[in-house]
């Protein structure tokens, strides 16, 4: 009997191999390139809405999380009982006045993936891939970090009960998110170097001590990842934004939105593909200097950014960030770290709070809209990628201290007086 053909296809978009499905590869054994995920649907557009339309506000089993509702897109022979889903998702498209008069344009939303369960968009990949890693056997899991999916996969590695194994920069990733990772119990590697080091590091770990490396090279992560575009196409009817703007740092997200939009307008779930800006920070911005340059060059530098989360200068995902870029008609640009203070201050105060490496998507589209890239009246989705308590140092360091008082009621009068 020939067994049935599975709808999931691992395979390597340089050479062509293929990989079985519940193989622990994230890199081409025969040439090195990058395995792509991809799932073939079979279902019409008006049954993939209807199903997606009919899951959502669910509170129960897995279709209460936000990416497994859009499951035929993301890997539909993952059965429910392999799952490991906080549940995540479901984070709001926020439209706010103080936001669009920074950004100068009048139809900015931004999709607040800080409201995930561990406070950023890693949790969307990191159910993909942990379910992946229980489902093949693995003994333990491993990233490289700048804080955030550490964060993550601490979390979801004692959802799963597997042992979590993290290699952070030292001294170079944010309070919150150390503390996270310490709470849920991984193994924590404090790196004397940067990122770029501890990606090499654990690559180089993970083929020596058989442990599956769950960052964004990982294709299980990305196609957890694509959901942010299904889900913020949902909440807009599937009325495509003109623009999706996002921070970019490794390039896993600005490939996994790349790879999103093609299968959502190869479906016909969307009918025009929106264009992708991905915003660096200037003194982490080797994407955004090839881009410059026509993406003739492969560029590393040495990163160093007030948003630590973006502090790369080797991205991973390169080549299929610039097929992303080129297929949705992109741009990409890098911001200061002084205008980056300046949007997260904005998007503070407005109360809706972001970490620094989030504010980037927002003083991306404000410069983009100064220097006529964007147009004033094209609608932008800016996407938020961490929550403010992810960082509360630099909060405290910069933000308007607390007026210490006596507690009297003229202590407080005063104080009121001069605020
Ligand atoms: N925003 C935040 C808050 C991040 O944590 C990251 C990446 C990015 C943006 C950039 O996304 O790498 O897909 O281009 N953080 C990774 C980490 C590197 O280890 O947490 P990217």
């Amino acid at each position: 009997m020939t067994p049935l053909r599975s709808p999931v296809r691992l395979a390597c978009p340089g050479c062509g191999r293929e990989y079985e499905e519940r193989s622990f590869a994230s890199i081409c054994l025969d040439c090195g390139s990058l395995l792509d995920l991809t799932a073939e649907n079979a279902d019409p557009k008006a049954v993939l809405k209807r199903r997606f339309h009919g899951r959502r506000g669910m509170t129960r089993g897995i279709f209460a999380s936000g990416v497994w509702r859009y499951r035929e897109l993301v890997v539909p022979t993952m059965e429910d009982d392999e799952i490991i889903s906080y549940p995540e998702g479901n984070t709001p498209l926020i439209t706010n006045a103080r936001l669009m008069e920074f950004a100068g344009i009048e139809a900015l939303m931004v999709k607040h993936e800080g409201m995930n369960p561990t406070g950023s968009f890693k949790d969307r990949g990191m159910t993909v891939a942990m379910s992946q890693a229980k489902r093949a056997g693995a003994r333990a899991v491993a990233c490289a970090s700048t804080g955030n999916t550490s964060a993550s996969l601490a979390a979801y590695a004692a959802l799963a009960g597997l042992r979590g194994l993290v290699l952070i920069p030292a001294g170079k990733i944010s309070m919150g998110k150390l503390a996270q990772t310490m709470a849920h119990g991984a193994t924590t590697l404090a790196v004397r170097g940067d990122f770029d080091d501890c990606l090499a590091l654990l690559r180089e770990a993970s083929d020596a001590l058989g442990v599956y490396v769950v960052n964004s090279v990982n294709p299980f992560r990305l196609a957890g990842q694509r959901t942010i575009v299904f889900e913020m196409l949902q909440q807009l009817e599937w009325d495509a934004p003109d623009w999706i703007v996002l921070p970019a740092g490794n390039l896993g997200n600005t490939s996994a939105f790349g790879a999103a939009l093609e299968v959502a307008h190869g479906i016909g779930l969307i009918a025009r593909i929106p264009r992708l800006a991905a915003i660096q920070a200037s003194g982490a911005a080797p994407f955004a200097k090839a881009f410059a340059d026509g993406f003739r060059s492969h560029l590393t530098v040495h990163p160093e950014t007030i948003a630590t989360a973006i502090r790369i200068g080797a991205p991973a995902s390169w080549d299929r960030a610039i097929k992303a870029i080129r297929a949705t008609n992109g741009v990409v640009a890098a911001v200061t770290d002084e205008e980056i203070l300046e949007a997260k201050k904005v998007v503070d105060e407005a109360g809706v709070g972001c970490e620094p490496a989030s504010a980037a998507s927002v003083a991306g589209v404000r410069q983009l809209v100064a220097r006529g890239v964007i147009g004033k009246s094209e609608r932008v989705v800016a996407v938020l990628t961490g929550h403010m308590l992810k960082d509360p140092g630099i909060i405290v360091e910069r933000g308007r201290p607390p007026i210490e008082i006596d507690a009297t009621l003229e202590a407080v009068e005063e104080a009121l007086s001069r605020a």
